[in-house]
């Protein structure tokens, strides 16, 4: 069967579970000098619109290592719902690859895709979400603390596709996740009902207080206040959040063993200080590395099946 992999709400605990299993595994089997070619022969396409170290070098690190190749397009390189229309662009491409990562402005394109080509699409980062990225958030709470059942996770700062992926990912795997941002930057409401119709009776808390949002945290994470795409906020944005910066101070609120996470790229001394970036309880290089390990995961699950074309 066809499956997406464009937003977390799609997915469900026990898919969420094997996945996180599945990346434990394939990890521990490459660190032994095991990569089995589980993807021998296929090809993953990436369009990116937006720029990438992370996402676009762990996704072409990924399919190698499971025995495949990439593609790499940048946007303009084929004018997505402008040269032709993103359909026609789906329809087409299914034909040449076997999966296709995506990092779009609009969300809706990502959904379109989704709903017009015949092999799978994967959320590489929309304005919405960011799937892939809490997912290897979550394999790293689980190597570093156990099972993330139970844990409080707090996020400072904007409610944006970090934020909200996370939010889900916590939902579908029994974490605790608390949000403090400045007024006018929560989560946003058509995703709070959608949240709410998706994990009735598991709330989704908001703070205005970052210092009381903290406290008994496990793990306090963090991204820039001016996401891709909103540049020409960003004066408004340093001034809204100024009191939401993660510094020694505030993270010496949460459990004196919380980790520090951050998506990266980081606006050094703007949401974090470099004291707390480069600081003892920050995991952020061994959270960037899962990136690479979650994702050998996702395209195993989404891509393993023999192609029927
Ligand atoms: N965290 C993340 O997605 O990084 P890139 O934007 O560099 O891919
Ligand atoms: N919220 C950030 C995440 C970057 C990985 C952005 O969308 O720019």
């Amino acid at each position: 069967m066809l499956r997406h992999f464009v937003d977390l709400l799609d997915l469900n605990p026990e898919e969420a579970r094997m996945l996180i299993d599945r990346a434990i595994e394939l990890k521990r089997s490459g660190q032994e000098g095991n990569r089995p070619p589980l993807l021998s022969g296929r090809t993953l396409g990436l369009i990116f619109e937006k720029p990438s170290l992370r996402t676009r070098v762990s996704f072409e690190a990924a399919i190698a290592r499971l025995g495949g190749n990439a593609i790499f397009l940048r946007g303009e390189d084929v004018g997505l719902g402008t040269r032709e229309s993103v359909v026609d662009f789906a329809r087409v491409i299914s034909q040449y690859v076997d999966g296709l990562a995506v990092r779009t402005f609009s969300h809706t394109t990502i959904e379109e895709l989704a709903g017009a080509a015949s092999i799978p699409i994967i959320n590489a980062l929309s304005d919405a979400s960011h799937p892939c990225q809490a997912m290897a958030d979550f394999l790293t709470i689980e190597e570093l603390r156990g099972s993330p059942q139970g844990r409080k996770l707090v996020f400072v700062g904007d409610g944006n596709n970090v934020a909200r992926s996370l939010a889900v990912a916590s939902a579908l795997l029994g974490a605790e996740f608390v949000l403090a941002a400045p007024e006018g930057y929560d989560l946003p409401e058509d995703f709070r009902e959608q949240y709410a119709r998706r994990f009735p009776g598991i709330p989704l808390r908001m703070e205005r207080d970052p210092r009381l949002a903290v406290a008994g945290a496990d793990v306090v994470y963090t991204d820039v206040w001016t996401s891709m795409g909103q540049e020409h906020e960003a004066v408004h944005r340093r001034e809204a959040f100024a009191q939401y910066r993660v510094d020694e101070e505030l993270l010496a609120l949460a459990r004196s063993d919380a980790i520090f996470l951050h998506c990266l790229p980081a606006h050094r001394e703007e949401e974090v200080t470099s004291a707390v970036l480069d600081g003892p309880q920050s995991q952020i290089l061994h959270q960037a590395a899962n990136r690479l390990h979650f994702q050998m995961a996702l395209l195993a699950w989404l891509l393993g099946e023999e192609p029927g074309r």
